[in-house]
């Protein structure tokens, strides 16, 4: 059982002063409260700094983290963040992240950005789907922890992969690198996401009464987590996302063409050879895995189905808020700071 932990109170003063200070920015948000509760439990850290969106912000309550978290909301601000902490979490808008990092870098804190704000390498696809980032900052790197881990450790700014991405990815990447996804054969990922992955502000699509009762297809040929992909995979993928009466968890369903002649069972040591030592992938082979078994966790479940034909099916799940966001960056700092990358996770 783990003790609870406040920012600067009573309860953490007496911890070793070599722990890493870690604080959040955007912490009442859904990524930020799931950070807080990963990062107040954590024993290699210590979370000094919590901020809501302004400098002018009340304080507020976060009731889901009562006696999981003691310590209190602050105001926006920058500079606390800066001289407060040796890593800062970034769980707010592009837009917001993309003001803040600069500074955040200047001050010497490291950063992990849950947003999308530094994800995209190609200076026009940024235009078009993040305007605000002019430039990435050097050595930024793509925080996809399983393909990533060799750069962590000496990054000072890591950009967290989006939900869509990291499901897609975990299950697109071990076939590529084998060779087994077939030249010039289409990828399609039909992905359905619950309605967290919008964030707390009400939208009218994201209304109870509009997505309970009913399942749609969104940003067809026009969502960045699309380029995204594309980006990591190094080929176009036809990437459709969905809104399913679900509060967490995405569910992607891949069509791929592989050699014909595959095997199941052939694609299983391609997928235990890539994830050997992931401690947060699980593979479910013909098993096909579902979102309730990932809820709440840091676990990327994958299966799959091949035909005699070559036609294979992967089935990737996690959830949006967790494996998806703040899970992830929390084992993307783990290896940053030299930490156990499960540590504070199970
Ligand atoms: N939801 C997901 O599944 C998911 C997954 C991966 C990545 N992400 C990304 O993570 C980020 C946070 O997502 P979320 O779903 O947690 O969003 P959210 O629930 O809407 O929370 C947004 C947070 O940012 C703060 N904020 C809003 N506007 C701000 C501003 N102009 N300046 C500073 N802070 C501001 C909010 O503070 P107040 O409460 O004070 O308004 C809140 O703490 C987004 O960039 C999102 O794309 C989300």
């Amino acid at each position: 059982m783990h003790s609870p932990v406040a920012t600067e109170t009573a309860s953490t003063t007496s911890r070793p002063a070599a722990l890493t200070r870690v604080a959040v920015a955007g912490a009442t948000g859904y990524a930020g409260q799931e950070l807080l509760r990963a990062l107040a439990r954590h024993p290699g850290v210590r979370l000094t700094l919590a901020t809501s969106s302004t400098a002018e912000s009340a304080a507020r309550p976060l009731p889901a983290l009562a006696k999981i978290w003691t310590g209190s909301l602050s105001p926006l601000d920058v500079d606390a963040l800066g001289r407060d902490a040796d890593i800062v979490f970034l769980a707010l808008p592009d837009t917001a992240s993309a003001e803040l990092t600069p500074a955040l870098l200047q001050a010497g804190a490291r950063v992990i950005d849950i947003s999308g704000a530094f994800r995209l390498r190609d200076a026009a696809s940024r235009k078009t789907w993040y305007p605000e980032t002019d430039t990435l900052p050097a050595g930024t790197v793509y925080g996809l922890t399983e393909w990533s881990r060799a750069e962590l450790p000496s990054a000072r700014m890591v950009a967290n992969p989006g939900c869509y991405p990291t499901t897609s990815l975990l299950a697109l990447l071990p076939l590529l690198k084998a060779g087994l996804l077939l030249e010039g054969s289409d990828v399609v990922i039909d992905a359905k996401s619950g309605v967290s992955g919008a964030g707390k502000a009400p939208k009218e699509h994201t209304h109870f009464s509009e997505v309970h009762g009913s399942l749609s297809a969104y940003g067809v040929f026009n969502h960045r987590h699309g380029v995204e992909i594309e980006q990591g995979l190094g080929r176009e993928v036809t990437f459709t996302p969905h809104l399913v009466p679900l509060n967490r968890g995405i569910l992607a369903t891949i069509y791929v063409r592989v050699p014909p002649g595959m095997t199941e069972a052939r694609l299983g040591e391609v997928y235990e050879q890539a994830y050997a030592q992931a401690p947060f992938v699980r593979l479910t082979g013909a098993a096909l895995p579902e979102i309730k078994h990932v809820a709440h966790t840091n676990f990327c479940d994958i299966g799959w189905r091949v035909h005699s034909s070559g036609r294979a099916i992967l089935v990737s799940v996690l959830d949006n808020l967790v494996k998806g966001a703040a899970g992830q960056a929390v084992q993307n700092m783990n290896l940053m700071v030299g930490l156990d990358e499960q540590m504070g996770l199970l």
